[in-house]
């Protein structure tokens, strides 16, 4: 039979006094007091980031950025990996800040990575994070700058955080050509993330605080029995001067924040954009007497020609790209008439001014990145030749000098060559020549354009006339004279239409300035292909 269920008495609860009424005010308040947490950090890790001589991130946001543009992104992130202690500490923004904002008015996407939280080390909340914001700088047609401060590949996160990493590459690659991509190392880029900035277009780095290198000093100490110090192997001097992996170094974040904002004033947002022009400023007529002073008539005697892109660009501003590698060649940004463009030139202070690898690999990237985001080029010829040895022809000197070559046949945009003394030989060609499709060819009245310097020429061509010779040094003399008479004269080229113009140094600048004007234009199309195959 069914039993009644028991009857148990329940003490009646007291009632408790009621809670106070939820205003939006005090739910807004919570909810700000949160947001001001999770940006203000934790005070002991931002003393020690203070403590290292480096800014947080988001100090360098502030340093970076027209004040109050900053849009965040995921502030509230956090990771959701499990294990090794990492489960109890969840800090929010999982140590980056990402986002966007403005530099002079025109918008960027950017991230900060946060040292302060775990070593700004990437897992996969912090990488979403980040391939969100290139996400977004690709499909807005927008510039992308990371500024990178981390220990890596976090290691809690095992093999999530590598795969997290190849995202952000493979977005390096999808963004290439289509938007700038600017990389700030200001700490350690530590592995494969240093990969990072390797595939962005400018890699900045900060002396003392920055370092890059595939294996750390203890690796390297472990595996070669090497001894070096975090600066030896990959500080910013290093990249700055020998591997050329930095493209801009600075003393300290402020002055590297700072150029970084005028690299961008000086980019198209993406490749269908022109590059901000800040109108004319009449360099069409502007004569510049100093520059026949500054160079002299004798082809071996040397002067900077950075004095010369100083005279060529708007008020002398210019910035350089790896002024410390690969001297022998510049690479330089600055504006003409108000519009961008690139400018590149032998530098006679530095090895004669040949090409040799370094500069030819250097020329060809920046080239390749003018090319790509419609920067015109001016090339400023003065150049003996390739550096002849061994060095340089085992260490693939064909190879690399193919890059150049490929980079300027491959070029589009209005290019200029300025030819000012020496142009020889294959190097002659390679300095954005005629044949090779410079729109607008111009040499000074002391230009020497010719296969090869008449002394050598001459040995060449009459070796045994001389050693037959009762007086070979007249007999030398004679023909030297006669090879520079005859096939070096200043008007040689123009004649044979190689060259457009000889025009009187003075006039450089104008004249560059009316051929960006006229070929402002200008029109290239290629027929379509996967990609060339650009000599690596
Ligand atoms: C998790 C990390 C971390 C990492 C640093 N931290 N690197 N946490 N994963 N990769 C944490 C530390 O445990 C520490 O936490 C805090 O960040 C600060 O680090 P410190 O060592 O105290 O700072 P410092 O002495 O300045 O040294 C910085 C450092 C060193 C040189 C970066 O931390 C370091 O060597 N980290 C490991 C670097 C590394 O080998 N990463 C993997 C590289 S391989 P607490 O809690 O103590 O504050 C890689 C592969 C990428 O990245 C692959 C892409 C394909």
């Amino acid at each position: 039979s069914l039993r009644p269920v028991d009857f148990v008495p329940v003490a009646v609860p007291r009632p408790s006094p009621a809670p106070e009424p939820r205003s939006m005010r005090s739910v807004l308040d919570e909810s700000d007091r949160l947001r001001s947490r999770i940006v203000a950090g934790d005070e002991n890790a931002v003393a020690r980031q203070h403590a290292l001589g480096k800014h947080t991130a988001r100090e360098r946001l502030d340093l970076l950025l027209d004040p109050g543009s900053f849009t965040e992104v995921d502030l509230y992130r956090r990771h959701q990996a499990r294990g090794m202690k990492i489960s109890e500490n969840r800090p929010h923004t999982d140590g980056v800040v990402a986002g966007s904002g403005t530099i002079d008015g025109r918008r960027v996407f950017v991230y900060a990575q946060d040292f302060s939280v775990f070593g700004g080390s990437l897992g996969v909340a912090h990488a979403s994070k980040i391939h969100k914001v290139m996400d977004l700088a690709i499909s807005t047609g927008c510039p992308l700058i990371g500024l990178n401060d981390s220990g890596g590949a976090r290691i809690q996160e095992g093999v999530m955080a590598l795969d997290a990493y190849g995202g952000i590459f493979r977005r390096h690659v999808a963004a290439s050509g289509i938007i700038p991509q600017i990389s700030v190392v200001i700490g350690p880029c530590a592995g494969g993330a240093a990969y990072s900035p390797a595939l962005t277009d400018f890699t900045f780095m900060v002396r003392g605080t920055a370092k890059m290198y595939l294996t750390g000093p203890d690796v390297v100490a472990a595996v070669n029995g090497e001894v070096v110090t975090h600066e030896e192997l990959g500080g910013a001097d290093v990249h700055g001067s020998q591997s050329g992996v930095a493209t801009f170094v600075h003393d300290d974040e402020e002055t590297c924040l700072a150029d970084v904002r005028y690299l961008v004033s000086l980019l198209p947002a993406n490749n269908l954009d022109s590059p901000p022009s800040d109108g004319p400023v009449g360099a069409t007529t502007d004569e510049r007497p100093h520059l026949a002073q500054l160079v002299p008539v004798e082809p071996t005697k040397p002067y900077d020609m950075r004095s010369v892109v100083a005279e060529v660009v708007d008020d002398g501003e210019f910035i350089e790209v790896h002024e410390h590698w690969a001297g022998n060649v510049i690479c330089a940004l600055g504006r003409v008439d108000g519009r961008p463009v690139g400018l590149v030139g032998n530098q006679p202070l530095v090895l004669a001014g040949v090409l040799d690898s370094a500069a030819a690999q250097k020329a060809a990237r920046f080239v390749r990145f003018c090319d790509a985001f419609n920067i015109p080029l001016v090339t400023l010829v003065d150049v003996p030749g390739f550096l002849p040895g061994t060095a340089q022809e085992q260490g693939g000197a064909i190879r690399h000098g193919a890059k150049l070559l490929y980079a300027y046949c491959e070029a589009t945009v209005p290019r200029i060559q300025v030819i000012i003394r020496k142009a020889y030989g294959g190097a002659y060609i390679v300095m954005d020549s005629r044949s090779i499709g410079s729109d607008l060819s111009l040499a000074w009245p002391t230009n020497e354009i010719a296969v090869m310097g008449a002394e050598g020429a001459v040995n060449v061509l009459f070796r045994k006339e001389l050693t037959a010779a009762a007086d070979p040094v007249t007999l030398r003399a004679e023909l030297i004279a006669e090879y520079s008479e005859q096939l070096m004269h200043p008007h040689y080229a123009a004649e044979r239409g190689l060259v457009d113009d000889v025009i009187d140094p003075a006039q450089t600048r104008a004249a560059i300035a009316r051929g960006l004007e006229m070929m402002g234009t200008k029109r290239a199309a290629a027929p379509a292909r996967k990609h060339g195959n650009v000599p690596l």
